[in-house]
């Protein structure tokens, strides 16, 4: 990849998101909202995750204390086109906020692109905010048409 990356901070790393990670929905919170999600419920999804891992990539960053500081998706769609191709999408997309501004969701796209490419993606996709554009410009990546939708949830 042709974009540049300084180091994780000292301690940081980057992992598979785990059922025990519950702390992730309080972090997912600076993108929007979570709602009501006890502990075991959190753990049946990320196992169900783990148990679609061809589909589902779920990673975490933690900090040098082990807490949870940033998440993100990448999950992969198996299609008909370019011959059975796969598309990578990136989704949800958090880093806590005292913690943004240090790389870490520079290092968490770099991450999830990686496992998209060598799960054979063709092409990542994403859809974001106009403010953030110049974030995944950073990350290597560029707009590509026009996001549309439907809500069902108003
Ligand atoms: N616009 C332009 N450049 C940016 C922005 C921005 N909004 N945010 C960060 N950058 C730049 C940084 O200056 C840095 O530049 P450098 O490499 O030259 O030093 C580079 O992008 C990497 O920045 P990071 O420190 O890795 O950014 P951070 O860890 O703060 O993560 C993020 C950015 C994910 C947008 C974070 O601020 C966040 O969680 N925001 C709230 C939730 C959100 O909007 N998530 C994205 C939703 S879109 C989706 O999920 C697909």
């Amino acid at each position: 990849m042709s974009t540049t990356l300084k180091q994780l901070p000292e301690g940081y790393k980057i992992r598979p998101m785990e059922p025990t990670d519950y702390s992730v929905l309080k972090i997912l919170e600076v993108l929007t909202t979570v709602g009501s999600i006890g502990e075991e419920q959190f753990s049946l999804q990320v196992e169900e995750w783990k148990l679609n891992d061809r589909i589902y990539n779920p990673l975490v960053v933690t900090n040098n204390n082990d807490d949870v500081v940033a998440c993100g998706m990448l999950f992969v769609e198996f299609k008909l086109i370019h011959e059975l191709g796969k598309v990578g999408h990136i989704e949800d997309i958090a880093v806590r906020s005292d913690q943004q501004g240090l790389q870490l969701g520079k290092h968490l796209i770099l991450a999830l692109t990686e496992i998209a490419r060598s799960k054979g993606c063709y092409k990542v996709i994403l859809d974001c905010d106009e403010k953030n554009v110049g974030f995944y410009q950073k990350c290597g990546y560029s707009v590509a048409g026009v996001e549309m939708s439907i809500r069902f949830d108003k």
